[in-house]
């Protein structure tokens, strides 16, 4: 067996074919690879024959890196298959991030319309193996969607718990569809993920989010990805947002790439923070323990956590990569997202922090204007569309947002006069 499963935090090694969530000294577990055993260069080699495999497991962009993945049979793995996702030029976004050369990585164009599917195609492939009857998770939503998609697809009940009216109705109608269980709790995110461990302890439910080891070793394939569209070409900078589940397995791969001699620069990494829901940041800055945020707050609801489990991962990845943490407001996050949409690349809120965040950096000199910057984009537009609707409408104002790009419909009477006087009003009576 070429993997085991290492406490984060401890260094203790447990068997992987074991469930096994957490150490016994309750730090997090990652797979641990033999990396010894693997030929870089050969391992390059077959992933460039693998690029564009047009069905079958290779055709997953998740699975196409397989030997990075976990040892387990074709018939367990659950593809849709994921990833193969683009890599845009920032355009618009790029110019308001003062950032020329940013690139934007698409994981809102993943089979259920976010990143998460390619730790989910991990997760459920693993509840597979290990035999597993049901699965479970608590979300803000994205997680919630993406399991039960991948539980329907093998006939595998899903439990969600989900806090009350806090998730964004794109990803809700999506649970509710691919026929999830799905338990509103009276609480908010950190209420229910502590509700689903006792529960899947208890019942012997298989848990799915990212305290799930499996899960990180799927959603490290964004970087394997990136990197191989970029030809292997190393950027300088890059910028996950979040809630420390994305970049954490960001710099487990990329620590592993540079392991294997793949990549021989290290990039850096900065992880953006809603200012709502930054127990990271509050720790970066400040110098100071690990403390979650109570009552978590961000127009963002994805990533509206305050205890995210992942955080001694993302301390490991930032410290390896001289990294930082920033936050960003409300406004930034959504004047961002105005951008990204604008650009006709478009995706959810929280996916708009690497944006915001990413021009703040570069205003205060942290990123050079002329570096090679990837943001990674996590969700798609369609994901929240009350978000848009009332940035465009500029009906924000109980969160003190202002629709400072909005472009708000208008009302006109249905004769040709009164599209002239719109088209000349805008400018556009030379269309
Ligand atoms: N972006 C989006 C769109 C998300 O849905 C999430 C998390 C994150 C970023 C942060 O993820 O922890 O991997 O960095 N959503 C979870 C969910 C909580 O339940 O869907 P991370």
């Amino acid at each position: 067996m070429s993997q085991c499963l290492s406490c984060v935090h401890c260094g203790a090694e447990y068997d992987i074919r074991k469930i096994r969530y957490v150490c016994d000294c309750g730090g997090v577990l990652d797979v641990k690879h033999d990396l010894s055993k693997l030929d870089g260069a050969k391992l390059v080699e077959l992933w460039e024959r693998r690029w564009g495999a047009k069905r079958g497991i290779e055709a997953s962009g998740v699975w196409r890196y397989r030997e990075l993945m976990f040892d387990v049979h074709d018939e367990f793995i659950a593809t849709k298959p994921e990833g193969n996702t683009r890599l845009y030029p920032g355009g618009k976004a790029a110019e308001f991030a003062g950032l020329p050369r940013l690139l934007l990585k698409h994981e809102g164009e993943n089979p259920t319309g976010s990143f998460k599917d390619r730790g989910m195609t991990c997760g459920m492939t693993a509840a597979l193996m290990f035999n597993s009857k049901s699965v479970a998770c608590a979300s803000t939503g994205n997680t919630s969607a993406s399991m039960a998609a991948y539980a329907a697809s093998r006939g595998l009940p899903a439990v969600i718990f989900i806090p009350s009216g806090k998730i964004a109705y794109g990803k809700l109608a999506q649970a509710l569809a691919y026929g999830g269980l799905t338990l509103q709790i009276d609480g908010n995110f950190d209420d229910a993920m502590a509700l689903v461990r006792e529960v899947c302890d208890e019942m012997g439910i298989y848990l799915l989010n990212s305290i799930n080891p499996f899960r990180i070793e799927g959603q490290k394939a964004i970087v394997f990805e990136t990197l191989q569209q970029l030809d292997w070409r190393v950027p300088d900078w890059f910028v996950p947002g979040g809630k420390l589940g994305n970049n954490s397995a960001l710099s487990k791969g990329l620590m592993e790439l540079h392991e294997l001699g793949i990549i021989d620069k290290i990039p850096r990494i900065a992880v953006i923070q809603a200012e709502g829901a930054n127990p990271l940041y509050k720790m970066w800055r400040d110098k100071t323990e690990y403390q979650p945020v109570r009552d978590p707050d961000t127009i963002a609801t994805a990533i509206k956590i305050g205890d995210p489990v992942s955080w001694e991962k993302s301390i490991r990845g930032l410290e390896w990569s001289d990294g930082i943490v920033e936050q960003v407001t409300e406004q930034e996050i959504m004047d961002a997202k105005a951008m990204v949409d604008a650009a006709g690349i478009g995706a959810e809120p929280a996916s708009c922090c690497c944006v915001a965040g990413a021009k703040k950096l570069a205003e205060a000199g942290v990123i050079p204007k002329d570096a090679d910057v990837v943001g990674i984009l996590t969700g798609n537009i369609l994901k929240d569309p009350d978000a848009v609707i009332g940035y465009h409408q500029d009906t924000l104002e109980d969160r003190n947002i202002k629709g400072t790009y909005a472009n708000t419909p208008i009302s006109i009477k249905p004769e040709l006069e009164a599209v002239k006087n719109v088209l000349v009003e805008k400018a556009l009576e030379k269309l």
